[in-house]
């Protein structure tokens, strides 16, 4: 075999180029890993570059067929490298604004790249591959035979284009993955679950199954609890409790309004059925555990029970002795937690004993409204363990925070004892612990303390000084803020002379 030596030029292009080739790598490795599609077209560049280097090597030996095809292979690199640096400026932007899936993308470059490679082939090769594919019977049920499950992938992909069933940021259900839709491709859609894992279902698969998307035809999604309560428990009652419940919670919607139904006379319980419209589906586990949560709070607090049948059975005999018991651990805990409140010490302890058995121990998980400004009441509570947030409206409807409230302080005195609606909003910060005291315990209380009566008034005194205080500061801050806007309003009306 006869060899051509190297020309000097022969050896800087060969240098050059491999030069070019490590500088390339290094930016397409810097690209990576920033997650920058610019390293595709990059690397197209590399190994046209690459190719050129062994084209001038292999010229120098006698092999024309490897030099035709290495010839061939580097226009067909140099023109994918062109196409896919243009669609990465002229596509990838544009189509990632305006959300449109990868999959369209690819079926653009897809045609582009066979165009390209059957032009190349034809003009420098002079092989019709078009022709020669559709006139060969056998090539092409090779290929087709090959690229079956790839093609069915593509073609549902392109269906699923047209027909649209969901969206990309959609949460959908398919053969019983639920998740939110990240990514379409020719070859799957990509789903992230709850559980933060990413699943790929392959698009013929989807275009076989049912496909339930929670995000339409509108976000809003609604979401069902099923609980079983005591058949001492009238309906009605529970009903109430569980929409005040479900409608007090902050995720869920007013409309459509919550709904409780009576599902089924069940053995031991009454089942009943909860439903609520909520528009945060990623959230909705969650969302229905804070609801369960606080329904145990609030059933607790009315006496609703949710019974264990087993449980029942084996204490229904000793159920009286049992309740008195309770009865007298709790009074005796109040009488301990009533003396540490400052009003409540000069009271006493005989006293104390006969109010102690009347008053209710109350729990509140955190977030929960103890009290709604501008309802009536006829009760106070005494913070055992928490802590409480006092909350006010402002002109504006925001809460602006007036007070926090731990142990042994009290809320509630002021309807209580003026028999106006509520002033304020108490919300429990923490789990928090409250003794409730009723109007006609308290009347008895002041009846043989009047010092009581002093006392608290003039507590009550201070606290609506304070309310009123907090809220015209705000008023006034606001006002002040909208003056000065309309003051800078007028200076830019009068500097533009509009
Ligand atoms: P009431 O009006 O019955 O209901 C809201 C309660 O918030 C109110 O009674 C007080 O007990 C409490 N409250 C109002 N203003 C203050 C304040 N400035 N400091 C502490 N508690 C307050």
């Amino acid at each position: 075999m006869e060899i051509k030596s190297f020309t000097h030029s022969d050896i800087i292009n060969l240098c050059l180029y491999a030069g070019l080739v490590i500088i390339l790598i290094a930016y397409s490795l810097y690209a990576k890993r920033r997650k920058h599609h610019f390293h595709i077209p990059v690397a197209l560049f590399i190994i046209y570059f690459i190719l050129v280097d062994l084209i001038i090597v292999v010229s120098k030996f006698d092999l024309e067929p490897a030099l035709i095809v290495l010839k061939l292979l580097s226009t067909i690199f140099l023109t994918f490298s062109i196409i896919r640096f243009f669609a990465f400026i002229f596509i990838d932007y544009s189509f990632r604004e305006k959300n449109i899936p990868a999959i369209t993308r690819d079926i653009i470059l897809a045609v582009l790249y066979v165009i390209s490679v059957l032009v190349i082939l034809r003009y420098q090769a002079n092989v019709n591959l078009a022709s020669l594919i559709t006139t060969s019977a056998v090539v092409t049920a090779v290929i087709g035979f090959a690229l079956q499950d790839t093609l069915s992938n593509l073609f549902s992909g392109i269906v699923l284009q047209m027909e649209k069933p969901y969206h990309i940021h959609d949460w959908i259900c398919v053969e019983n993955y639920s998740g939110k839709v990240v990514g379409m491709s020719w070859k799957s859609t990509k789903i992230y679950t709850r559980e933060k894992e990413l699943i790929s279902i392959p698009n013929n698969i989807i275009a076989k199954s049912h496909i339930l998307n929670y995000s339409k035809p509108d976000p809003n999604h609604i979401a069902i609890l099923e609980i079983g309560i005591s058949y001492d428990d009238a309906p009605n009652i529970v009903r109430e409790a569980m929409l005040t419940t479900v409608g007090e919670h902050p995720k869920v919607n007013n409309y459509p309004p919550p709904e409780v139904r009576v599902l089924n006379f069940n053995d031991f319980t009454i089942d009943y059925q909860i439903r609520f419209s909520i528009s945060d589906f990623e959230n909705e586990e969650r969302i229905k555990s804070h609801i369960m949560n606080q329904l145990w709070y609030r059933f607790k607090r009315r006496g609703i029970k949710i019974p264990f049948p087993i449980r029942t059975v084996h204490n229904v005999q000793a159920m009286p002795e049992k309740e008195e018991m309770e009865k007298n651990k709790a009074s005796r805990r109040a009488i301990i937690h009533l003396q540490m409140v400052d009003i409540f010490s000069p009271i006493s302890e005989e006293y104390l004993n006969s109010i102690a058995a009347k008053v209710r121990f109350e729990n509140y998980s955190q977030y929960e409204t103890i009290i709604r400004e501008g309802s009536s009441g006829d009760s106070m509570f005494v913070v055992v363990s928490g802590l409480c947030e006092v909350l006010k409206k402002d002109d504006t409807g925001k809460d602006i925070l007036i007070a926090e409230l731990g142990e042994n302080n009290f809320f509630g005195e002021m309807t209580l004892l003026t028999g106006e609606p509520r002033s304020a909003t108490v919300k429990a910060k923490e789990d928090v612990v409250c003794i409730r005291i009723g109007k006609k315990d308290l009347e008895s209380i002041m009846k043989e303390h009047s010092t009581i009566a002093d006392a608290m008034s003039e507590i009550l005194a201070k606290r609506k000084d304070d309310l009123d205080a907090k809220k015209n500061d705000r008023n006034k801050k606001m006002s002040s803020a909208k003056k000065e806007a309309s003051n800078i309003l007028l200076k830019i009306k009068a500097f533009f002379k509009i």
